[in-house]
């Protein structure tokens, strides 16, 4: 039996990654089998990419076909294999992220993404998306206090609006797969948010 595939989004401090523990061993308990992943990443080369697309400036188009590029080889080594195998698939981030910043952020028409998606992805969507939603000043007060900076980390109160707000579009038009969790509330409200959200796929 093909498993299923969860990601998860947010804007960086949304606190997707507090929850990703829980999230696993939920699926665990539950008896399926589970990868955990993320983009940009998840295979060898996707990392090597991933350092590029965190720290170097580049033009939106290409960061937008090497996210893609390591989304092709993520979905070819790692994530298909996997679900055909009847493992669930649990993605830290993934084309949700596109849509949101480098169209809705940084502007590139979503037509592009589209594009893109419909050639790396074919008809693949996640079975779920759960979307870590925090007002703008909670995440740029937890980015504050966080580790060194990465390039996108580093970026105005402006743009995290700007991702917000796609974000939250895209949960309006996809509300059968986009679960959107308020996440500026004490972890177990959260992990109640998360398991309601869950029992769609269980
Ligand atoms: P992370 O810090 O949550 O692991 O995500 C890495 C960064 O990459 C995050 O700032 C969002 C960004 N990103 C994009 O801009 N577009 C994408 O398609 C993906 C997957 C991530």
């Amino acid at each position: 039996m093909q498993g299923k595939f969860i990601t998860l989004e947010g804007m960086d401090g949304a606190g997707k990654s507090t929850h990703i523990p829980f999230i696993q061993n939920l699926l665990a308990q539950a008896g399926y089998s589970v990868v955990s992943t993320r983009e940009p990443g998840g295979t060898e080369l996707g990392e090597k990419l991933r350092e590029i697309l965190l720290h170097d400036a580049m033009h939106v188009d290409t960061e937008t076909l090497l996210m893609f590029a390591a989304r092709a080889e993520h979905l070819q080594q790692l994530i298909l294999p996997a679900l055909n195998a009847g493992s669930w698939v649990l993605s830290d981030r993934f084309t949700d992220a596109t849509f949101a910043y480098q169209s809705g952020a940084k502007g590139l028409n979503a037509e592009r993404v589209l594009q893109l998606e419909s050639w790396v992805q074919g008809q693949l969507q996640p079975d779920l998306t759960l979307l870590f939603d925090v007002p703008v000043e909670i995440s740029v007060a937890r980015l504050a206090q966080a580790r060194t900076p990465d390039k996108f980390e580093r970026e105005s109160a402006d743009f995290f609006t700007r991702i917000r707000n796609a974000y939250l579009g895209r949960a309006n038009q996809h509300p059968e797969r986009i679960a959107v969790i308020d996440s500026n509330q004490a972890i177990h409200l959260v992990e109640q948010q998360i398991i309601q959200a869950l029992k769609s796929v269980l």
